[in-house]
């Protein structure tokens, strides 16, 4: 019997996404050699791609290309591959790509533009083609990939990611995640927990609340010991911590085992903490059960509690070893907490605008799509600023008023979601986008969420902006909308405009 083919790595990805290098890179691990269609495709046509493309247009060169890409990939035995940009375009090459290991190498558009432009690419001589392109082929690239790894320019970073490129489970899909200190796997799909690599070694020791415990228990698998904690807000505290450190030393965990935070962001803080406290830090693995902990709080390593003055005030940077994400999960979930979830996700979809803000904006379901690309925007934000210095405040987007809002009800009124949709309210009167303001109105309204607070006093809310952990100086630096996909941070808001703004809200 003649063995099957066996798949190969093949890289694909934008204009100037580093497609070749990482090709490169995976084949020195392997000790192969990398095929880069561009390279071969120049040795066919015995000319550049940039003549080529003047001479014959484009559709000559795409016909050309897919020829040849098609007779790679059938033929491809193992190996590595890397495509040209436009590769994917073609549904041919989509279909022959099925049988391989298809690898996204993530690059923003704006990190894009600066390395393609100037390089003499006939596709990126000016802004608007390039980012309609851009655009265009998002989705594609989404679908075609089996695992994403972000295009840092960090030379190591595929050699690191390796062993886990190479056994990706069928149905799942690999997030690569890279932060100054350290690089894990995120797995997304049905039963992601029990079919995923196991991210840490030793044993488990699950620490979940005890709605979650109840529901899905065994999601961990085998584990050492299950710690349930009460479930709620009011629980992330340092008491509840202290009663899971000495659950952890009853039950025996030593520095070789690690904890397993199975629950919401509540619990994923928790663990997160305690983890990265006991015996001075053990792994925490990662697998989130909320809307909110599957798009957000999973992901990044901020961990922490809450003091009674001020939300998550108490807390450590712990990078998870790896995160398990089933958004079957999420069936289970309370209409409430669905909604309160919403509100992180349209916050997501503002920061990452293009066919994420497209599809949300559109009314469309949380399902396994959107998680992945909500994922996939706080991971390249993570990546780019780990320690929130820069380019990570992004990601407070409504919760600077969204966080005095809870500390002024004692974080019993609104559930975190809900505080957030109101402070993207705020965020968005204060951005001056009415239109978009109205928008988001609309898709908060539409599942449920409030929009307007009653009984709560706007000053008192301004005045716990004050202390926000952003602060700086007497200021407190505001987070803005300036379309979607182009939100800043550090941004100089006047008192009177904040107290106008939260004002709005309390009617
Ligand atoms: N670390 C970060 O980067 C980050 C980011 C965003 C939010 N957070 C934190 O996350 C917390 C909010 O997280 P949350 O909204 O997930 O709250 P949560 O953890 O309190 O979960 C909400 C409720 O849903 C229940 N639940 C969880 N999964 C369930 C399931 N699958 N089926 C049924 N019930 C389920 C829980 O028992 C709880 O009662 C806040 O403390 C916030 O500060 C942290």
């Amino acid at each position: 019997m003649v063995a099957p083919l066996r798949p190969a790595l093949v890289f694909i990805g934008f204009m100037a996404a580093g497609k070749s290098t990482a090709a490169l890179e995976a084949a020195a691990a392997l000790g192969e050699t990398a095929a880069d269609s561009d390279a071969l495709l120049e040795l066919e046509l015995g000319e550049s791609i940039q003549s080529y493309f003047a001479s014959h247009g484009e559709t000559a060169f795409r016909a050309a290309e897919e020829r040849l890409v098609c007779a790679l990939l059938e033929r491809a035995d193992g190996g590595v591959i890397a495509l040209g940009g436009g590769a994917v375009a073609s549904a041919r090459i989509r279909h022959a790509l099925q049988r391989h290991t298809t690898v996204l190498v993530d690059v923003d558009l704006g990190t894009a533009w600066e390395r393609a432009c100037g390089q003499d690419r006939p596709l990126a001589r000016d802004h608007a083609t390039f980012a309609r392109l851009y655009a265009e082929r998002a989705a594609l690239y989404e679908q075609a990939a089996r695992a994403v790894v972000p295009g840092v320019g960090d030379p190591a970073l595929v050699g690191r990611a390796l062993p886990a490129l190479q056994a990706v489970p069928d149905g799942l899909t690999l997030l690569w995640a890279t932060s100054a200190s350290r690089d894990y796997g995120v797995w997304i799909g049905d039963d992601a927990a029990r079919r995923a690599p196991w991210p840490a070694a030793g044993r488990r020791f699950v620490v979940t609340d005890e709605t979650v415990g109840a529901l899905h228990g065994d999601l961990a698998g085998d584990a050492a010991a299950r710690i349930a904690i009460p479930p709620g807000e009011e629980h992330k505290t340092l008491q509840t911590a202290e009663r899971v450190w000495q659950a952890l030393v009853d039950a025996g965990a030593t520095r070789g085992d690690h904890v397993v935070g199975v629950g919401g962001g509540v619990v994923g803080d928790l663990a997160g903490f305690c983890a990265a406290t006991y015996q001075r830090g053990v792994p925490v693995v990662h697998v989130p059960t909320t809307i909110v902990a599957q798009v957000d709080s999973a992901y990044g390593g901020k961990t922490g509690v809450d003091l009674p003055a001020a939300k998550n005030y108490v807390g450590a940077y712990h990078q998870p070893a790896g995160v398990l994400v089933d958004p079957r999960v999420l069936e289970t979930l309370p209409a409430a907490e669905r909604a309160a979830g919403y509100a992180e996700v349209v916050k997501t979809a503002l920061i990452a605008g293009g066919p994420l803000w497209e599809r949300v904006a559109n009314g469309a379901p949380v399902d396994a799509e959107i998680v992945r690309a909500c994922a996939r925007t706080k991971l390249r934000v993570v990546a780019a600023d780990e320690r929130d210095t820069g380019l990570r405040q992004v990601l407070n987007l409504g919760h600077t008023v969204g966080h005095a809002i809870e500390t002024t009800t004692g974080y019993a009124r609104y559930r975190h979601g809900e505080a957030v949709g109101l402070g993207l309210l705020a965020a968005l009167r204060l951005s001056g986008q009415e239109a978009l303001r109205a928008q988001v109105e609309e898709l908060l309204e539409a599942v449920g969420l409030p929009t307007s607070m009653d009984g709560v006093d706007p000053d008192t809310v301004v005045a716990a902006t004050a202390r926000d952990k952003k602060r700086v100086g007497a200021e407190v630096p505001f987070v803005l909308v300036h379309a979607p996909g182009d939100v800043r941070h550090g941004e100089h808001v006047e008192p009177d405009a904040v107290r106008a703004a939260v004002a709005e809200l309390a009617h």
